[in-house]
């Protein structure tokens, strides 16, 4: 049978979920691999006192060293190469010179594109000493990511997705944020399909297929869903300021299961980060 591969036309948003092939999945190793490094250079980096802006000067470095970009950049006016969000700001946070203070979680999310493919990661850190109740906050939204990812395979549904992300978030009594979802990704940064973090059953019916690349990262508020974005048009915060937290991470359908192309070569994925040993 002949496979209608994405990499084999123009890279252009049709609507259509684009299938990919093992060239498709080489290039995401290495961008995924690269975003993901960044992340993990920044685990020694973010504490109180360091600004934001320190921070995407760091990221845009690592890519330039590795011969990628950051993808953000004056991507639809936006001037940084990551979004750095803090506390009550759900996504988009926008780096500043304002420095980080004990007790601030903060989610760094970033992309770069090498040879044209884009690896699209974020995770939350915390400044100093957490709270106890951005601890669980933080751990929560990172478990809710991961059992989203644990029904990727062919033959289920991004409803699946949905549903798991949801099912966690809701038992532990946080709400999850229904104005921003995942995306297709690969040669595009934001493609087909949207892919929501609960279940809409009229919308998420599409199954997974081998070769399908898409993100998943859900934003969990400690307080109500509702959020709104900032006069800057960028930042998005929860209307009842409320502590928010995200982690996302780029990944691709397999024969049977799934590929993270984004998790930390260094296994750091997730806060508090202890190296492995
Ligand atoms: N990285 C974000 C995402 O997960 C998109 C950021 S676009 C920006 O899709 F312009 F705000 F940087
Ligand atoms: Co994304
Ligand atoms: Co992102």
């Amino acid at each position: 049978m002949t496979e209608n591969l994405a990499e084999d036309a123009a890279p252009v948003r049709d609507g259509q979920i684009k299938r990919h092939g093992p060239d498709g999945f080489a290039g995401m190793r290495k961008a995924g691999r690269i975003s993901a490094e960044a992340l993990d250079l920044l685990v020694d980096v973010v504490k109180p006192g360091v600004t934001t802006n320190e921070i995407d000067d760091l990221v845009r470095a690592h890519f330039l060293k590795n011969g990628a970009v950051p993808a953000t950049l004056f991507y639809r006016g936006y001037t940084k190469s990551s979004c750095t969000s803090i506390n009550h700001v759900v996504c988009h946070g926008i780096p500043n010179d304002k420095p980080l203070k004990d007790g601030d979680i903060v989610n760094i999310d970033v992309t770069c594109i090498k040879d044209g493919w884009h690896g699209d990661t974020s995770r939350k850190y915390f400044v100093g000493e957490p709270r106890r109740k951005a601890e669980r906050l933080v751990e929560v939204t990172y478990e809710a990511m991961m059992r989203g990812i644990d029904e990727i395979r062919p033959g289920n549904t991004f409803g699946d997705i949905g549903r798991a992300i949801q099912d966690h978030a809701e038992s532990q009594r946080y709400a999850i944020v229904r104005d921003f979802c995942g995306h297709g990704l690969g040669k595009l940064f934001h493609d087909a399909p949207n892919v929501l973090h609960f279940d809409d059953p009229g919308f998420s019916t599409a199954v997974l297929e081998p070769g399908m690349f898409f993100t998943v990262e859900p934003m969990l508020n400690a307080g109500r869903a509702s959020v709104k974005v900032l006069a800057d048009g960028w930042t998005a915060v929860t209307r009842d300021k409320s502590l928010s937290a995200q982690f996302e991470h780029s990944v691709g359908v397999t024969e049977d299961g799934v590929e993270i192309f984004t998790k930390s070569p260094a296994g750091l994925d997730h806060p508090p980060y202890l190296p492995k040993r």
